[in-house]
């Protein structure tokens, strides 16, 4: 048993935080035992950690990231969607064919993400199954949740990238059984998007998902060049959506669609009857995609909606930046689009970049008894002549806060 002693946050439900001053938190096994305002007696002389002016906050989840496109962030982002994919991202993709290179970045990624206090992750690799490999065991051997796909790819991407069917279908069932037993990191699959995907790749990878019991993550309605192609390739489905769903890769474990930005009443229903989450990614979607969810609107529908970075769509590594980002855009939405849109409210955006986006991993994002212990203390956010509240902290730290707000992190409640 550890107790933690001082002010702790999380999200009680879509849109209440739950704030315990001056309070216990008991962690037993890597899991939380319970927040008490006083110290239980059974666990008097356990070690405590003070958090003084800190606030215990549970980690965050990144529901869609681009590993490959990490050195590429903050770059050529005066580009659009298709310009960005052919001139700045598949060339950069294409290098790691080179494992050596793939190593020395996705270490880099890595790092960069725990600092950042994202402990789970739902991530896109390239085509390479060796490159991709390495990330997934270099996720799972620090004890990080998440999911790491190879990428699907086999029309519309340049030469060195595209994959035939067979060799697509082949390097995948590999890299599934390669990892399907893992622990803590665990392979999904990544069909890129309807534009770069055949339909005859797309129920290959529905029959493995099937075999393998494994979840499905790709890009869904992010824009309307991106809707207007995935008609026109599978004129025989009423939307981008079904094409997933019709070849059954709905059916066997997560899906996570990024983005769903312009999505049909059915795009909306299918996720709905699957269960699915909508990965709403709001600096990618200002900067490649000018577009904006109807984040009121789908969680009122009760879509799932949770956060992602989309390095290098996106230019934050750290997914908090985005819960502000998401407050933001959504005022901005309700503005030009008064219509059916509303704002949201800071504990609705940071439950989707923590216990949302961490129901994905299991018992994850919360501090209920039985949640894994996976937390943040974060420090240094208060004000020289005014205290401030635990949840104004909270609110601080997604907008102005950096790794170095971050004092502590623990994982299954070891500290890293
Ligand atoms: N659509 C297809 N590929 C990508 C990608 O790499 N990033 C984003 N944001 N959208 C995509
Ligand atoms: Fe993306």
């Amino acid at each position: 048993m550890q107790l933690f002693h001082g002010n702790i946050v999380y999200s009680k439900d879509r849109t209440s935080l739950a704030v315990h001053q001056d309070s216990w938190l008991g962690v037993e096994n890597g899991t939380v035992a319970g927040i008490w305002p006083r110290v239980p007696e059974q666990y008097a002389g356990a070690p405590v950690t003070e958090l003084g002016q800190g606030v215990l906050i549970p980690a965050f989840s990144d529901l869609h990231v681009h590993a490959p496109q990490y050195l590429n962030r903050g770059l050529e982002m005066d580009l659009l969607l298709q310009d960005w994919l052919e001139q700045c991202t598949f060339p950069m993709e294409a290098r790691f064919r080179d494992l050596d290179f793939a190593k020395r970045v996705y270490d880099a990624f890595v790092d960069d993400m725990v600092a950042n206090g994202t402990l789970h992750a739902c991530v896109f690799g390239s085509v390479h199954r060796p490159a991709t490999g390495y990330l997934l065991e270099r996720m799972d051997m620090l004890g990080l949740k998440g999911f790491v796909g190879k990428v699907n790819m086999d029309r519309n991407a340049s030469s060195d990238l595209l994959e035939t069917v067979e060799d697509s279908l082949k390097e995948t069932e590999a890299f599934l059984e390669a990892y399907a037993q893992n622990r803590h990191t665990k392979p999904i699959l990544t069909p890129r998007f309807a534009p770069t995907c055949t339909g005859e790749l797309i129920a290959g990878l529905g029959r493995l998902g099937k075999k393998y019991g494994v979840g499905v993550q790709t890009h869904l309605v992010e824009s309307h060049w991106e809707a207007e192609t995935a008609r026109a390739l599978f004129p025989e489905r009423s939307c981008d959506t079904e094409i997933y769903e019709r070849a059954g890769l709905m059916d066997n474990g997560p899906v996570v669609g990024a983005h769903f930005i312009f999505p049909t009443e059915a795009d909306t229903q299918i996720l709905l009857r699957h269960g699915g989450y909508a990965v709403h990614c709001p600096d990618a979607t200002v900067s490649i995609i000018a577009g904006i969810m109807e984040t009121g609107a789908l969680l009122d529908r009760g879509v799932r909606i949770a956060l992602g970075s989309d390095i290098s769509g996106g230019h934050h590594v750290g997914v908090y930046t985005q819960a502000g980002r998401a407050v933001q855009l959504s005022k901005l939405k309700q503005f030009y689009e008064p219509a059916g849109n509303r704002k949201l409210s800071f504990p609705e955006a940071f439950f989707m970049a923590t216990r949302q986006g961490g129901a994905l991993f299991g018992k994850v994002g919360a501090f209920e008894p039985g949640y894994a212990f996976d937390a943040l203390i974060i420090d240094g956010l208060h004000d020289e002549a005014r205290a401030l509240t635990p949840e104004q902290a909270v609110e601080r730290f997604c907008y102005i806060g950096t790794p170095a707000n971050i004092r502590a992190r623990y994982l299954d409640g070891e500290r890293i």
